[in-house]
């Protein structure tokens, strides 16, 4: 593919058109009756109408065919194990370990290859989260997907994808992310064994945290938030298939022709990518273990203050350099659930077990924290500055929702560790008649 161009920024007025078709985007309303080119205009609406002005997302796309020129949607099995159903299992409040996801070896594309794990809420209410994981091994042909729920944040830890969107072409790799909003149409191309991980919202869409006293910079920065620039096909294609996801349930509708025929595009409803390298890690340089919300990414927030339907965390390469304190991740149990994957490396707190495709979920106050040969080790450590989590990224996908698992996560993956909760057995009891053991 060749070198991809991007527009830098999050959640600005952009404009963008196909340099194929030099002013393709109107200017004004000096022709009021036809767009340039005798293109189609098309409003995608990310937010109500009257959305207050901060808050508005929509986009306007200047394309050859409208999309709603396609035969009826009809149901199909193309993605059977996505599922919004969250009683198919018992709920399970142990904490839960998993082996990396299998990568089929039979032709699998991005759609077909999407498997739910476990969620809450639902879509017709335009509340809740769904997290996925993603194994294919073959690019979409001939297709395209949109999701009437709710946003993707997509999360490759194996193989790279190649996006074509609406808007323009991504290239994402293994310690990038890509954020495809609702109603966007995309396809995704790979090459050979793909997994990754999947974060899907209903409420609302993704925000960068708010940063308080940290300042004007810091965590993930807007500039280094990257929207693809406009590039368009013009081709006739027969049997061209559109995949929505609408209620949980997949659907495709036939058309003639590729989706990706927008010349240009203007507005702040747009897909965005964005690498991991470049969060500016805020960490405690004094004493004591900050809590995990210094490093969200992504945040998608709810109706209550400071409460999200859901963040994106990650666990960068950085320096530890704290006195007087336990480094690890601490004990706790927390009113949110928290569902960690990891991209590459080894997760510090647990450098056994907790694999790169794996996962792990501790759901609403379930116990959990570093392992045994985690806590040995770093009790008896050097207190010296120490750069921590080199080559590694573990992320955590973490909700105020209280999810449940899928059969498929639960039963059918046949990758659920049932002897994860003996990494804790071996703790000792420490406690002394001593003062300072
Ligand atoms: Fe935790």
């Amino acid at each position: 593919m060749a070198e991809l161009k991007y527009l830098s920024g999050f959640g600005s007025e952009f404009s963008s058109e196909d340099p194929r078709r030099p002013g393709s985007l109107p200017q004004g309303q000096n022709n009021p009756q036809r767009c340039p080119y005798g293109l189609y205009a098309e409003q995608l609406s990310g937010t109500a109408f009257t959305a207050p002005r901060h808050e508005n997302r929509r986009s306007w796309l200047y394309r050859i065919r409208p999309s709603v020129i396609h035969e009826p949607f009809k149901r199909t099995n193309s993605a059977k194990f996505l599922t919004h159903n969250w009683d198919e299992v018992d709920p399970d409040p142990n904490q839960t370990r998993w082996l990396p996801f299998d990568i089929p070896s039979a032709f699998t594309d991005f759609v077909s290859g999407l498997h739910t794990v476990c969620g809450a809420g639902d879509p017709r209410a335009r509340h809740g989260i769904a997290i996925h994981v993603f194994l294919c091994n073959a690019p979409m042909e001939k297709s395209a997907f949109y999701n009437s729920d709710g946003d993707f944040l997509i999360v490759p830890q194996q193989g790279t994808l190649q996006i074509t969107t609406e808007f323009g072409k991504m290239e994402v790799r293994p310690n990038e992310i890509a954020v495809i909003q609702q109603g966007m149409r995309f396809a995704v191309h790979v090459d050979g064994p793909t997994r990754g991980y999947i974060l899907e919202v209903f409420d609302g869409h993704f925000k960068l945290p708010d940063l308080g006293p940290i300042g004007a910079n810091g965590l993930a920065n807007p500039r280094d938030f990257l929207t693809p620039v406009a590039h368009y096909a013009d081709e006739e294609i027969p049997g061209f298939k559109i995949f929505s996801k609408y209620q949980g349930a997949v659907f495709e509708a036939v058309q003639n022709h590729s989706p990706f025929d927008v010349v240009a595009w203007h507005g702040n409803y747009v897909p965005y990518k964005y690498c991991l390298d470049n969060f500016m890690v805020i960490n405690s340089v004094s004493f004591d273990h900050c809590d995990p919300s210094i490093f969200t990414v992504l945040t998608c927030p709810s109706t209550k203050a400071g409460v999200a339907i859901a963040d994106f965390v990650i666990f960068p390469p950085r320096w530890s350099v704290q006195e007087h304190t336990f480094r690890p991740p601490y004990y706790h149990r927390n009113c949110m659930s928290e569902f960690m994957g990891l991209i590459l490396g080894n997760y510090e707190a647990k450098e056994e077990g907790f694999a790169p495709g794996g996962a792990t979920l501790h759901s609403a106050m379930t116990p959990h924290g570093p392992d045994s040969k985690c806590f040995n080790a770093a009790s008896t450590a050097k207190l010296d500055a120490e750069k921590i989590a080199v080559g590694t990224q573990a992320f955590m996908f973490e909700s105020s929702l209280s999810m449940a698992m899928t059969k498929w996560g639960a039963e059918t993956c046949q990758k659920v560790d049932h002897k994860y909760y003996e990494c804790w057995k071996n703790l000792p009891k420490l406690f002394s008649d001593e003062v300072n053991v």
